[in-house]
């Protein structure tokens, strides 16, 4: 069942699962673009290609065989939106897998300040690209154009890289590596307890992820935020309907000894109506201290997306704990394992033994 087999007013309608069905075809994923495509299967399957991957990527003969999978495909990064760690991470992903790379990252510089659309923007990129990520502040547009391109005489894969506050799927790729590194001694990720902090309202990396974490059973979710960040309904909907279990608060610092996980996140004022709305919220007990490490899990982690503002101290960061930079890099490697996937070549990385 691919973007081709249905009609865009009948594929908009459907529910976020239903939509996943139409971008997976087996094990190969054909466009990556909402986080509830991946179910378990998919997700331990990327994880164990990343690891495999991150471990080949250690010697020079190594490196040289992921540069020679896909040197004949080219990649567009079209970015209208800021970002420096999706950017640099997929740039770094197709490096690695030897594609070539081409990016628009300012609407300034290209045909859209005459006024083309950005969806006949997409469509001249698939002109001369083989995969297209892109990053953009309006919701559904990577779907849109996944759709348009699927019924076009080019029907190349699409990757979202970040839609307005709606999706972040690989993001969440990335934390739910992050998190199976990190319990992969201590049973894994079911049963454990995630806690989301900060603006929850309007961040696209939460929504995601408690998408993501949906997949694992007995998954604690706490959702800690001022009243006015909360986590959307929509998102509760979605885990009623999905059975996992999370609770509402805004005590930040009493629940910090019941967390196995925990997911910090900035203000996201960029997407504020009014100038300066942001600023009225009182913040400041949301933030993560050197003190709260006395109470933090022995074997929990301090998790964030980045970039960061002052909601995590810079004193916490040389603690083993805390695992955002570590999350950071996890970002090249499963994205690397996504786009090996999404051309066919992970099979030929995962028998890498068995070549040399
Ligand atoms: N986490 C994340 O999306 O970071 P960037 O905005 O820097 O890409």
């Amino acid at each position: 069942m691919g973007l081709n087999e249905i009609a865009w007013d009948d594929y908009k309608d459907l529910g976020l699962y239903e939509k996943g069905k139409f971008l997976i075809d087996g094990n190969h994923v054909e466009h990556a673009l909402i986080a509830q495509q991946f179910g378990r299967k998919e997700l331990d399957y990327l994880g164990e290609l990343a690891t495999k991957i991150r471990f080949i990527a250690k010697t020079r003969e190594g490196m040289d065989f992921l540069n020679s999978q896909l040197p004949h495909k080219r990649a567009m990064l079209y970015f209208t939106q800021p970002s420096t760690r999706t950017f640099l991470s997929f740039f770094a992903a197709c490096q690695i897998l030897g594609l070539r790379i081409g990016n628009v990252r300012d609407t300034a510089t290209s045909s859209e300040f005459k006024g083309e659309t950005q969806e006949d923007s997409v469509r001249s990129f698939s002109s001369y690209y083989d995969l297209i990520v892109m990053r953009t502040k309006k919701k559904g547009l990577a779907e849109r154009m996944a759709w348009v391109l699927a019924n076009s005489e080019r029907p190349i894969p699409i990757i979202n890289a970040g839609s307005g506050q709606d999706q972040h799927p690989t993001q969440a790729l990335l934390d739910i590596y992050t998190l199976q590194r990190s319990f992969e001694g201590i049973g894994g990720i079911d049963g454990k307890t995630v806690m989301f902090v900060g603006d929850l309202a309007r961040g696209r990396t939460v929504r995601s992820l408690a998408g993501l974490l949906t997949n694992y059973a007995g998954v604690k979710l706490l959702f800690v935020a001022p009243e006015q960040l909360q986590i959307s309904d929509e998102i509760l909907k979605l885990l009623d309907d999905a059975d996992v279990s999370y609770e509402i608060t805004s005590e930040f610092e009493e629940r910090i000894p019941e967390a196995n996980a925990i997911y910090m996140t900035r203000i996201q004022d960029e997407w504020d109506a009014h100038k300066g709305e942001s600023a009225k919220v009182d913040t400041t007990k949301f933030c993560f201290k050197a003190e709260h490490l006395d109470v933090l899990k022995k074997d929990a982690v301090l998790m964030h997306p980045l970039p960061r503002r002052n909601e995590i101290s810079t004193d916490v960061d040389h603690d083993p704990r805390a695992v955002y930079w570590r999350q950071m890099r996890n970002g090249m490697w499963i994205r690397t394992a996504l786009i090996a996937n999404i051309f066919a070549v992970d099979k030929s990385i995962l028998n890498y033994e068995n070549q040399s």
